[in-house]
């Protein structure tokens, strides 16, 4: 087991990339299998969960080629609808779910392994399951398996009960391939479900009104290949952000569309902290101390449910009571405990966590929960007062490239250690 050892205390100064999205490729990856085609993805991330995919996409039989940060993705050659052999390797992440959709779409019958992911709360699949059966898929669930088999796709109208991200891009998924049309109501807004629509309509697909809360796909018989560069990622851009502003630093993040970091800039510009737009980036600088405010998570353009952790990090040395209230997972708040060992001063109420600012963290042995947990423990590690240690980091290597070769870069002292 890997884990990062950091020695806290010094300002973040600097410029960094950002890499393409998480949650986008994550999607994209699948929809490239719609079609019997070869695609060309651009901007994707080394992380563990994109390598995850695309061995997956191998093993049913695609031909795949990686080069730095291009793939190409050939499915010219039929590909197996079954995933049911990989469970160990779907159940490490969520976005597996994406295979239900893209190969339900293709072959009209799917078998994959329920979804894995981050332990965060109780997260069912009802609204993708109720989105395919309105396609005309029958669903069964039996042995830990996802069985979809539809006679034929026909488009529907699909009011989702929850606001959700994978329901949306996984209905958007399959209604591509469906015969008519099919409104997806209540849809997430995501920047990455614009981006899987942005990819799906340049293979062929006719999808409009992503990024609003109503989506109308009009099934279209086939489809092509094509090139796309996917966007670059929000949760990494704000993850950053949050480390300049919590080091009292002045870092230049690069490659970004500064629109999607609209909820995540004003929060931080609240907190005393500068940010500024230059060209394709944005600065992050604080020379004051860090003020005390709330933050209440909500479905984008809300505030990201991702960022809550690295965010309540910054509370724990804000001056005054802040607040952070998870509304998306009723379980994210499992690394407090960690914080605590770190002198942090945490209440929580049922899904409000009260944070009494400290003068700083003490550095100490703490454990990445999960991927977003793990990225906020790395952010304590870089403002406590000496040696952190964060174990179980394979949590954030699935959605973090070059983490400490980046924060290196700006100059943080951390180092990864085999254990
Ligand atoms: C995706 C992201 C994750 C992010 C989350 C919210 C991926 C791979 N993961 O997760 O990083 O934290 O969006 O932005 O993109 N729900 C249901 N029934 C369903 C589906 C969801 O009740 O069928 C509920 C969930 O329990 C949760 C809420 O809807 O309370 C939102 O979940 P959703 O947007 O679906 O999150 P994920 O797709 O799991």
């Amino acid at each position: 087991m890997d884990a990062f050892i950091i020695e806290g205390g010094n300002p973040l100064c600097g410029e960094v990339s950002i890499s393409g999205a998480k949650n986008a490729v994550l999607g994209i990856i699948p929809a490239a299998v719609l079609c019997a085609c070869s695609s060309k993805i651009e901007n994707v991330p080394d992380i563990k969960d994109v390598n995850k995919m695309v061995d997956i996409l191998e093993k049913l039989g695609a031909e795949i080629y990686r080069e730095e940060d291009t793939i190409i993705i050939n499915t010219e050659k039929s590909i197996s609808y079954d995933v049911s052999e990989y469970e160990e390797e779907t159940g490490q992440m969520r976005a597996s779910y994406y295979l239900m959709g893209a190969l339900l779409g293709r072959y009209k019958k799917a078998v994959v392994p329920l979804p894995g992911g981050c332990n965060i709360g109780d997260r069912p699949i009802d609204q993708h399951i109720k989105g395919f059966e309105a396609l005309g898929a029958r669903v069964l669930i039996e042995h830990g398996q996802v069985k979809l088999d539809a006679p034929e796709l026909k488009g529907a109208h699909i009011f989702l009960d929850v606001v959700s991200v994978g329901a949306t891009i996984n209905i958007m998924l399959a209604a591509t391939r469906a015969e008519g049309k099919t409104v997806i109501e209540n849809a997430a807004k995501e920047p990455h479900i614009v981006d899987v629509a942005n990819f799906l309509n340049l293979m062929g697909a006719n999808i409009k009104g992503a990024g609003t809360d109503v989506i109308k796909i009009v099934g279209v018989e086939s489809m092509h290949g094509c090139e796309y560069s996917v966007i670059p990622d929000q949760i990494t851009t704000g993850t950053y952000m949050m480390m300049a502003a919590a080091t009292g630093g002045d870092v230049l993040i690069r490659n970004i569309i500064p629109k999607h970091m609209e909820a995540i800039s004003a929060k931080l510009t609240e907190m005393g902290v500068t940010v500024s737009e230059e060209d394709d980036g944005l600065r992050v600088t604080r020379t004051k101390p860090l003020k005390a405010c709330n933050v209440k998570t909500m479905p984008y353009p809300g505030f990201p449910t991702d960022l809550q952790q690295p965010m309540a990090v910054l509370m724990t040395i804000a001056e005054g009571t802040s607040t952070v209230t998870e509304s998306i997972f009723e379980s994210r708040f499992k690394y407090v405990d960690e914080l605590r060992r770190m002198g942090a001063n945490i209440s929580i109420n049922g899904r409000t966590a009260s944070i009494n600012g400290v003068k700083e963290l003490s550095a100490t042995k703490i454990r990445a929960t999960d991927l977003r947990a793990g990225a906020a423990m790395v952010l304590a590690g870089l403002v406590a007062d000496g040696e952190t240690k964060v174990v179980d980091i394979v949590h954030i290597d699935r959605g973090y490239e070059n983490l400490q070769e980046n924060l290196r870069g700006l100059g943080a002292v951390i180092r990864r250690i085999s254990e």
